[in-house]
């Protein structure tokens, strides 16, 4: 697999700074005989976007036309047979024998006729009850579970040039400038991350108000007293507020040491090491087992797969999309 990750390309320079002699030393009070005037306010002028160069992994991509025959959006949409086609649902013939058998409900209502057009940004579109990603005009959007493995940072680009989330993909993934990770892992934490181009599923994923359980497991030392089981339920105090823990339990463990596996539906920052610590229970190693209904399963460390269109729909039903 590793034979066609992407060659590290070379970092970014660092943007030119303002040749325009914004910074210049004023000249206008140093002659003879000249009255230094009183400082001016100074006009400034509105910021100038900075022309960064991109990053020569991901150049910028033009949503690819979807073909003429299909497409006037402006007037009458995408066919639905090949919206369906788009999201991977089932080849053109194939969705259409879905449509055809009253399988496929658009806004709410069962379609059968065959010359159905749909806008793929704004239709809702369900397949047997399922949600089907449908944006994008129309072109398929990516939905891909990682295992992070420690030592990675959970970004899209590191300007330290450590290792990011893109080294994990081939190159093929790698590219696309749209992929955003789903929430963050912390380098030392390994396991599930999910990174997908639909941007408004990420934002309800990662958004407090829809609090989705994510599950850890976590090494520690052993054995866990059963006070501290009951201490970390109760609910522990972390910078001011009380982190509810959806489900906390002993997996494993010896003498020495314990497996502990803890459910949180928040996303502070290193929530799972403070607050194990807070309860005397340093964390040795720390993996994300569980993303919302995504489970991290036999990916192997290092990997990844796309998800399951069950999956995708999970997802969107989790977040009420
Ligand atoms: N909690 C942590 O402490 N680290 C993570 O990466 C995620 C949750």
């Amino acid at each position: 697999m590793s034979t066609d990750r992407r060659p590290r390309p070379p970092r970014p320079s660092t943007p030119a700074r303002d040749a325009g002699g914004r910074n210049a030393p004023s000249r206008n009070g140093g002659g003879r005989g000249v009255r230094a005037r009183p400082p001016q306010p100074r006009r400034v002028a509105a910021p100038r976007p900075t022309v960064q160069p991109a990053p020569a992994r991901q150049p910028p991509v033009a949503p690819a036309p979807v073909s003429g025959e299909d497409v006037d959006l402006e007037h009458d949409g995408v066919r639905l047979q090949k919206v369906l086609a788009a999201a991977g649902v089932a080849s053109r013939r194939g969705s259409e024998e879905l449509i055809g058998e009253g399988r496929v409900e658009v806004d709410g209502r069962v379609v059968t006729e065959m010359g159905r057009r749909v806008d793929p940004e704004t239709a809702v579109v369900h397949v047997d009850g399922q949600r089907i990603p449908t944006a994008d005009r129309g072109k398929r959007l990516t939905y891909v579970a990682v295992n992070k493995p420690r030592g990675v940072v959970s970004s899209m680009w590191d300007d330290e040039g450590r290792p990011d989330l893109p080294s994990l993909l081939p190159i093929k993934l790698a590219r696309r400038t749209r992929l955003f990770h789903v929430g963050r892992l912390d380098a030392e934490t390994e396991g599930l991350l999910l990174l997908t181009d639909d941007g408004e599923l990420t934002h309800r994923l990662t958004h407090p108000s829809f609090g989705v359980d994510k599950v850890y497991v976590a090494e520690v030392p052993g054995p866990v007293a059963k006070e501290t089981i009951a201490a970390v339920r109760a609910g522990v105090e972390v910078e001011g507020r009380t982190v509810e823990v959806g489900r906390f339990r002993v997996v494993a463990g010896n003498r020495s040491r314990a497996m502990v596996e803890v459910t949180l539906h928040e996303g502070r920052k290193h929530i799972v090491r403070v607050l194990l610590d807070a309860v005397g229970l340093p964390v040795r190693r720390l993996v994300r087992v569980k993303f919302g209904p995504v489970p991290l399963g036999d990916i192997p460390p290092g990997e990844h797969r796309e998800l399951s269109r069950d999956e995708v729909g999970a997802l969107y039903d989790l977040v009420g999309l």
